[in-house]
């Protein structure tokens, strides 16, 4: 996929808040094409993926460090949804812009993960966010 094919945005930006429950949030996601991963992103772990810590995370494609899922999918969709909301903050990058989010509970994000980058700061504390990374069903 290349940039541009996921522009979904009212603005035509490459991503999009939204607001309500995690079903709400799932039934969206999975009508981007094929479930990748689903996973939580939180302070869990001392060392390890950089979702599970309490750490500042730089500008990102997820799959960057996960070669062992992005060799065998295209991560094209990401989506967060917040479970429990914290100080830390989401960071898009598009077209050297940068927007920031502080996701309230029951607010997400989906975005174009080849269109943009993103990034994390702040404490990430006993903030948790419902993550799920799509594939786009070509044919
Ligand atoms: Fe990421």
């Amino acid at each position: 996929m290349s940039e541009g094919n996921v522009c979904v945005g009212t603005q035509g930006q490459p991503w999009i808040t939204t607001s309500g429950s995690a079903d709400a949030f799932l039934l969206n996601m999975l009508s981007w094409g094929r479930p990748v991963e689903t996973s939580l992103v939180g302070a869990f772990d001392k060392s390890g993926r950089g979702s599970r810590r309490d750490i500042p995370l730089p500008f990102h494609r997820d799959g960057d460090y996960s070669k062992d899922v992005s060799a065998k999918h295209n991560i094209d969709v990401v989506g967060l949804h917040c479970l429990k909301p914290g100080k830390a903050v989401t960071l898009i990058k598009y077209r050297d812009k940068v927007h920031s989010i502080r996701l309230q509970k029951g607010q997400g994000i989906i975005f174009d993960n080849k269109a943009v980058t993103h990034a994390r700061e702040g404490d990430v504390g006993d903030r948790v966010l419902l993550r799920v990374w799509m594939e786009i069903i070509k044919d």
